[in-house]
């Protein structure tokens, strides 16, 4: 079955994601139906109408397929399965459509990189030298190969081979030791990825969380990161993926990588006399900005905006029809492998005090404890992050402020059950306590009673009502998912100030697009009231209208603009370009 082709890739309706806000939810931690104590699809499904609410246009689903689930899911022992404990194939169409049905598209994870060992290809593999899947995974009689290559899980693993005895042979892995690494060099592993890729796409999934792609290939004297062969094999991902759909499916990247290594994920989308592309052809339509991440939270501790501006500095230019997926808290550790040693050693300073709080090379917490639970440092974040180049991923429970658990192993205590009400085990479960996959928040800050969707639901000032404001506002600013940035330098430093405007070179599409030509961001990074001076002299004449509460503010003269921020307040300003 072939859906109906989308429209042609330049329209605005076919770059949805560029105005989208994406929320990432593990279905085991949202809402369980069946009373098990796990998550599933018809408890998510019951919950779409909160989703709904809260303004999501986009759900990104952490792995749901069947898994012996040592990494939570991302081992993956069969790609064109659900986990049972999650539900049926029936439900995750029923999910589908009724995401669908309330204007929301649905993105998963696709895992291309390795298999669980638990998988039948991988089973078969090791099994005999002779059997047809040996060549799918990547083998050597000795750990010495691609010695360049980093461990990324360095808190477990010590080598990126591992002896199996019964292939009586070394197997290469990226992540965890149950984790092979499929070999890309051979011709079938790539046809079945693209299967996987088409299997669901054809369900109707709207596009893929690309897990882990910068490492698909493997070559001697090199880190076997970003090879050549990488992007080539990405760039017929996407060439077929774009053949069979037309325009608007799409495929985000997680490159954790410098900005001048991911901006090549983007390839040359269909843009060719954009920058920032690559010869060869297309490859994701949007990819994380990793880099940004721990400098939103180091320019909040230091009171500094050079973190932020530094690294946008960095950051090429994209094409046009491509966004960067923002975020302050994932799934995972907040990772500091796009950081300086100095930088590095300041963040575990700073925010991960007891050694419980680090995992491999990050920081396993969620927002609100990392800030110390302050409701200003939560919205200045989340202001900046709504107004930057990009499209806001939340992680689910964020948006109220949930709390973590530290003494859960790896980055369990991130993925606790999400806390709607003060019903038994926070209305996510009917089931006896002990028997939920997790227990939820104990701690009486962040435990249910305190924390839950209910109570903020019904509380105007609340974090979850202040969020959903925030997303309404940035539906009615489309400017904000298209536009340039230009970083303003007032001479206090504290403040962080930049405009949004289109660039001289937009496309008629991006030229279209409703709501305000120009938003000027103003965020005081300091936990004291700043002032500061700004040179607009540019809009002289203009009055700027303040976009959260609406009030016009004096009007724009010859001299410095004069403005004073509460501690760290911020305000968003519209502006005629
Ligand atoms: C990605 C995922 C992470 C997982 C790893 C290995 O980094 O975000 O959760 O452990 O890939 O699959
Ligand atoms: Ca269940």
């Amino acid at each position: 079955m072939n859906p109906k082709p989308s429209p042609p890739a330049s329209t605005a309706a076919a770059l949805w994601f560029k105005n989208a806000v994406i929320y990432e939810l593990p279905v085991r931690a949202f809402s369980d139906w069946n009373g098990d104590g796990i998550g599933d699809f018809r408890g998510l499904i019951d919950r779409l109408d909160y989703l709904q609410w809260l303004g999501v246009d986009c759900i990104w689903l952490l792995p749901f397929y069947p898994s012996p689930r040592r990494d939570d899911g991302y081992d993956i022992a069969d790609f064109a399965g659900i986990d049972p404990d999650y539900g049926t194939l029936e439900d995750f169409r029923e999910l589908l459509d009724e995401a669908h049905g309330r204007g929301m598209r649905v993105l998963a994870d696709l895992v291309l990189n390795h298999t669980s060992d638990q998988h039948t290809w991988f089973q078969q593999a090791r099994s005999s030298p002779q059997s047809s899947y040996r060549n799918w995974y990547v083998w050597s009689d000795n750990a010495q190969r691609y010695p360049e290559a980093r461990i990324i899980f360095t808190d477990t693993e010590v080598s990126n081979w591992t002896f199996d005895p019964q292939a009586n042979a070394y197997f290469w892995h990226r992540f965890y030791s149950h984790q092979p690494d499929l070999n890309f060099d051979e011709p079938a592993v790539r046809e079945a990825m693209i299967a996987v890729v088409f299997y669901w796409l054809d369900m109707g999934l709207d596009g893929f969380r690309c897990d882990a792609v910068p490492y698909l290939f493997e070559r001697e004297q090199t880190i076997c990161e970003n090879l050549p062969e990488t992007h080539a094999f990405l760039q017929e991902l996407r060439r077929r993926v774009d053949e069979r759909y037309g325009g608007d499916r799409v495929l985000l990247a997680e490159a954790n990588q410098w900005p001048s290594d991911v901006v090549r994920y983007f390839g040359q989308a269909a843009n060719p006399a954009g920058p920032g592309g690559d010869a060869a052809g297309p490859e994701f339509h949007m990819a994380f900005h990793f880099p940004l991440m721990p400098r939103l939270f180091m320019a909040v501790r230091q009171e500094a905006r050079r973190p932020i501006v530094d690294i946008m500095a960095q950051t090429p230019p994209i094409p046009e029809n491509c966004q960067w997926g923002l975020f302050l808290r994932n799934h995972d550790e907040l990772t500091l492998e796009m950081c300086t040693d100095e930088e590095r050693d300041y963040m575990y300073y700073e925010y991960a005090r007891d050694p419980r709080m680090k995992l491999n090379i990050g920081i396993r917490r969620r927002l609100a404890p990392i800030v110390d639970n302050s409701r200003r440092e939560i919205e200045l974040m989340n202001v900046v992050l709504f107004s930057m180049p990009g499209t806001p991923v939340l992680y689910y429970g964020d948006e109220m402020g949930m709390g973590d658990n530290i003494y859960l192993s790896d980055r369990n205590g991130v993925r606790t059950p999400m806390q709607w009400n003060v019903d038994r085990n926070g209305g996510f479960s009917k089931a006896p306590p002990e028997q939920l996959y997790a227990p939820l928040i104990q701690n009486p800050v962040y435990s249910y009673q305190a924390i839950n969707i209910e109570r903020q639901f019904q509380d105007s000032n609340s974090l979850l009502n202040w969020q959903r404001a925030l997303i309404q506002l940035r539906h009615k600013t489309p400017l904000l998912g298209w536009g340039e940035i230009e970083f303003l330098a007032p001479a206090n430093e504290r403040v962080l100030v930049y405009l949004r405007r289109l660039p001289k070179t937009a496309s008629a599409a991006a030229k279209a697009i409703p709501g305000p030509r120009c938003v000027l961001m103003v965020g005081n990074l300091s936990r004291s009231s700043q002032a500061v001076e700004l040179d607009l002299s540019r809009f002289m004449g203009q009055v700027p209208r303040e976009m959260f509460g609406g009030a016009a503010f004096p009007p724009i003269g010859a001299g410095l603009y004069q403005l004073s921020l509460g501690p760290y307040g911020y305000y968003w300003f519209e502006l005629d370009a």
